[in-house]
């Protein structure tokens, strides 16, 4: 930890940036996950899913942005380099095998949902830690990624 004059105490500053080291790990993955779906998908939907899974790639990478700063902020060091991230996402592994549209929707839908959930379960752990900036920081990545999940989930809600 790096000392700071942020008015937060240590305790609570150690707590959310654990926390928060969690998250910065998921949106990485959320992030390389879009893009995976990004580049391979393949069918009539192609334009609309290829652009689709892009913007959900650029605002996952605004969540890493936003995460590891606060992790910065609050003294902490962000973790963020492929070695740092092996094997401590919580997010369900993404096919490379997949190609078509539906299948790219169900996986990529499937990972913003965990990766929904689990941002809206550390907004509770911030405001039990007492650090009601992160709750609402994390807060507006909740809501973004409810959107996301949204225009993603609408592909799959009807036949054509
Ligand atoms: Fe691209």
């Amino acid at each position: 930890m790096y000392p700071t004059k942020n008015s937060l105490p240590e305790k609570t500053r150690e707590r959310v940036i654990t926390m928060l080291q969690e998250r910065l790990t998921d949106s990485i993955d959320m992030a390389l996950q879009a893009k995976q779906a990004h580049w391979n998908v393949k069918g009539p939907d192609f334009i609309a899913l290829h652009e689709l899974f892009d913007k959900v790639a650029e605002a996952a990478e605004d969540y890493v942005d936003l995460i590891a700063e606060r992790i910065v902020q609050l003294g902490g060091i962000a973790l963020g380099t492929l070695a740092s991230l092996k094997e401590r996402t919580t997010l369900p592994v993404y096919s490379v095998t997949i190609a078509s549209g539906k299948e790219h929707v169900a996986a990529l839908s499937h990972a913003l949902a965990s990766y929904g959930e689990s941002v809206r379960d550390s907004i509770a752990r911030a405001a039990e830690a007492g650090d009601a900036d992160t709750a609402d920081l994390l807060t507006e990545v909740s809501r973004g990624t409810d959107k996301w999940l949204w225009f993603v989930e609408a592909h799959g809600q009807s036949e054509r």
